[in-house]
C-alpha cells in the first residue's frame, strides 16, 4: 500500500512543512491528519501496511504537553513510521527520543527520526527556514527511512532518559491592536482555546505559540512589548550560528 499519513502538532508550520516534503518525495497517496487545533482527536488505529509521519515542535525541550495528550490516540500494529521534531536553532534536548518512545510504546516501528531546524517563534531566528535545501533533504531522508530493510537494527535515538523538564508553553501572551475585525479565526485557531469570542481576551492556558500572530490576515496579534522585544533581541543574539539537520534511519 502507497498511503502515507502525516499526522502532527504544528503551530506555526514549520513541521506541517517538513511533512509535506517528505509526503511530496515519497508520492503516492497522502492524508493529513493535523491535530494542532483538535483538542481530543478521534482515536485512530494503523495497519502494519501502512505509514505514518509524526511530527511535533520542541518546547524547552521537549515535545508540547498538549502535542502528547493529542498524539497518544494513534495506535500501530507494527506500522512503519517516521518521527520528526523540528526546534528554533537552541536545541531538541530530549524531544526526539521522547517522540520515538512513544511511538514504539503505540505499537508503532520507527524506521527513521529527524530533528530539523525552523524558524523560531520568537526573536528572529533562523526565518527562512526550513528552507528548500532542508525541505530537499527532508524528502530524501523520508525515502531512504522507509527503505529501510525489514531486519535492520532498531534506529538509535539520541535524547536522555529520565527526560528533562518541559514540554510547556511560554510566559508571553499576544496584544490585540485596533487592526482586529473580530472575524474569529485566532478564536478557531488557537490550540488551546484560549481566546475568547471578542478575539481580544487571552486566558490562562495560553501556549504562547504565536499561531495567532502568525495567521491574524490584519496583523492585528502582537508581541510588541519592551519586556519581549528585550528578550527577543538578546535570544536572536544568542543562537545565530546555523545549526544543521540531523537525520537518523
Ligand atoms: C513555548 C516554546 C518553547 C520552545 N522551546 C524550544 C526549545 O527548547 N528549543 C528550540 O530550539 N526551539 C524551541 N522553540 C521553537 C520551536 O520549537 C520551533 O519554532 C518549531 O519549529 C515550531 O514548530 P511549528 O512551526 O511546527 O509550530 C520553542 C517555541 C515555543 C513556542
Amino acid at each position: 500500500m502507497n498511503q502515507v499519513t502525516l499526522v502532527y502538532f504544528s503551530p506555526t508550520g514549520n513541521t506541517k512543512k517538513s511533512l509535506e516534503a517528505m509526503a511530496a518525495s515519497l508520492g503516492g497517496a497522502c492524508e493529513t491528519v493535523d491535530v494542532t487545533a483538535v483538542e481530543e482527536p478521534q482515536v485512530r488505529r494503523f495497519g502494519s501496511d501502512e505509514k505514518v509521519i509524526f511530527g511535533a515542535p520542541v518546547y524547552a525541550g521537549r515535545i508540547p504537553s498538549v502535542a502528547r495528550g493529542r498524539l497518544s490516540r494513534f495506535r500501530g500494529e507494527g506500522t512503519k513510521c517516521i518521527v520528526v521534531v523540528t526546534y528554533g536553532n537552541r536545541h531538541y534536548d530530549d524531544a526526539l527520543l521522547e517522540l520515538a518512545d512513544m511511538a514504539r510504546e503505540q505499537g508503532f516501528t520507527v524506521v527513521g527520526a529527524a530533528a530539523l531546524v525552523g524558524r523560531h517563534t520568537y526573536g528572529a531566528i533562523q526565518v527562512d527556514r526550513p528552507d528548500e535545501k532542508d525541505l530537499a533533504a527532508d524528502g530524501e531522508f523520508a525515502v531512504r527511512a522507509f527503505s529501510r530493510r525489514d531486519d535492520a537494527p532498531e534506529v538509535s535515538v539520541p535524547g536522555g532518559s529520565p527526560y528533562r523538564e518541559g514540554g510547556s508553553g511560554g510566559k508571553f501572551r499576544p496584544l490585540t491592536s485596533e487592526a482586529c475585525v473580530r472575524c474569529g479565526l485566532c478564536v478557531k485557531s488557537c490550540p488551546v482555546h484560549a481566546i475568547a469570542d471578542d478575539c481580544v481576551t487571552v486566558g490562562e492556558g495560553c501556549l504562547a505559540c504565536f499561531r495567532c500572530i502568525r495567521i491574524c490576515p490584519h496583523g492585528a496579534k502582537n508581541m510588541d512589548t519592551p519586556a519581549y522585544n528585550a528578550f527577543a533581541a538578546a535570544f536572536t543574539e544568542k543562537l545565530q550560528k546555523r545549526r544543521e539537520n540531523e537525520y537518523y534511519c
